[in-house]
């Protein structure tokens, strides 16, 4: 492995010296060092004459998506993008026919605002199979644009500007921002990576617990998580559960990767605990189950009232999610246990055989126990930080990541770290494993 303990800073001058192609766009929210998500900082431009700022405060408190970003800096540098979460492979052929014919059928005007009838009777009735919980599809179920407009009507719906929100970080990168345009301030509390292999991200009670008072209004728990791969253990949740009843709080639970799990780790959903279905909001989304993140349909389950709420905010903000393919998540949310269970042995297999590859090329990998990413650790690599890595890595070896960084508030705490996904085809990673044993060369 003879670069590494080489000069890094070096090898990455080396490689954005003389080219067109090198250097990232001066918006990137790579290089804006100022405005980490969810962090207080404000950026603002020059007052013109007449003293008015024509750009909000909120949008000065955070950057672009720098998961996104490494997706336009993959497409730029023609890398591998082993960055942003979305499969490259086909989606399952019957639900495709399903929106199709939803399309041939003229299903091409709104739904209801807070979603088409059979996709929410099919929400319910799969809450009933996979969580034992009976849900009213008419009081309880908001469909949104993906669980990412889930998550923002959510806490618009509930917030108040000063409640607090906490948040386990890493945490994936929508929340920062998501909180700052809702009006809530976020307490972080750290997942700790595993010290040996095959361990898992903990974290520790008594900072859980300092970080809960009388101003604390929500919780927002992702697990299966990303990027860690994390899920949260039975008792885990009982130890959240127990603070929430405690300090009168919200859970909000982001669980999209709910089906992808591995080695018989079990999903447990925190509205099923005892004390959680009235103080729980349920997100789920068809993205990740049934590989179609461009669809961008996604749903909050919750209790009457905060429905109603978030159906409010919902309605003005984007009225409704895509017509026909709500329709066709209808007919997915049928698809057969075996489905669901190809689903995860399929990610398994992706998961296996990308790790190796990142460990010969001199990563230390964090083994997930879900969802279908790999938090690694560069240290190794020498380089100054994950950013440098992960610039380097997309322009001169041609495999985007996602720098650990963006995961957290204090950049500093993810600069060791980097994130890959593996929801792509055999070859797509056999490409990826090429080019990465350059970095061992
Ligand atoms: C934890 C988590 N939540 C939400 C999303 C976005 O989901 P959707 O496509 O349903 O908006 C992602 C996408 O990567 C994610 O990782």
């Amino acid at each position: 492995m003879a670069k590494r303990g080489s000069t890094p800073a070096k090898r990455v001058k080396k490689s954005t010296a003389g080219t067109s192609k090198t250097s990232l766009r001066p918006k990137s929210p790579l290089l804006a060092k100022d405005t980490r998500n969810g962090a207080p900082a404000v950026s603002r431009a020059p007052a013109p004459a007449t003293g008015k700022q024509f750009l909000s405060d909120k949008v000065g408190r955070f950057t672009e998506s720098v998961i996104r970003e490494m997706t336009r800096q993959a497409m730029l540098h023609n890398a591998v993008n082993l960055a942003q979460g979305f499969p490259d492979f086909s989606a399952p052929a019957e639900i495709k026919q399903a929106a199709q014919q939803a399309v041939a059928a003229d299903v091409n005007q709104y739904a209801i605002t807070w979603g088409a009838k059979n996709l929410r009777n099919a929400i319910a009735r799969q809450m009933g199979v996979w969580q034992g919980l009976t849900v009213d599809p008419e009081r309880e179920i908001t469909v949104c644009c993906g669980s990412t407009e889930a998550m923002i009507s959510t806490l618009l719906a509930v917030c108040n500007a000063g409640d607090e929100v906490v948040i386990f970080e890493p945490f994936y990168e929508n929340y920062g921002p998501d909180s700052v345009l809702s009006g809530a301030k976020p307490k972080f509390v750290k997942l700790r990576p595993p010290a040996s292999d095959g361990g898992e991200w903990t974290f520790d009670e008594k900072e859980l617990r300092r970080a809960f008072d009388k101003h604390t209004k929500a919780i927002i728990l992702n697990t299966p998580n990303n990027p860690t791969g994390k899920v949260f253990t039975r008792r885990e949740l009982e130890l959240i559960r127990d603070l929430c009843v405690e300090f009168d709080v919200l859970a909000i639970t982001d669980e999209i990767y709910e089906h992808i799990l591995y080695e018989g780790t079990e999903h447990i959903a925190m509205v099923t605990l005892d004390g959680m279905r009235e103080r729980t909001v349920t997100i789920n989304g068809m993205s990740k189950t049934y590989s179609v993140t461009g669809w961008r349909v996604g749903w909050a389950v919750a209790p009457e009232k905060i429905t109603n709420a978030i159906r409010k905010v919902h309605d003005f903000l984007t009225v409704g999610a895509p017509a026909p393919l709500q329709e066709a998540g209808a007919m997915a949310l049928s698809l057969p246990a075996e489905y669901y269970a190809k689903l995860a042995e399929g990610y398994r297999v992706r998961r296996d055989h990308l790790m190796p590859a990142l460990t010969a090329a001199g990563f230390k990998c964090f083994r997930p126990r879900g969802a279908y990413y790999v938090m690694t650790d560069i240290s190794a690599f020498g380089f100054k930080d994950d950013v440098s890595f992960a610039k380097y890595l997309v322009q001169e070896i041609g495999v985007a990541c996602v720098p650990g960084s963006s995961f957290y508030r204090d950049p500093r705490d993810g600069a060791r770290q980097v994130r890959f996904a593996f929801c792509k085809k055999p070859e797509t990673l056999d490409e990826a494993g090429r080019r990465l044993a350059r970095l061992a060369r």
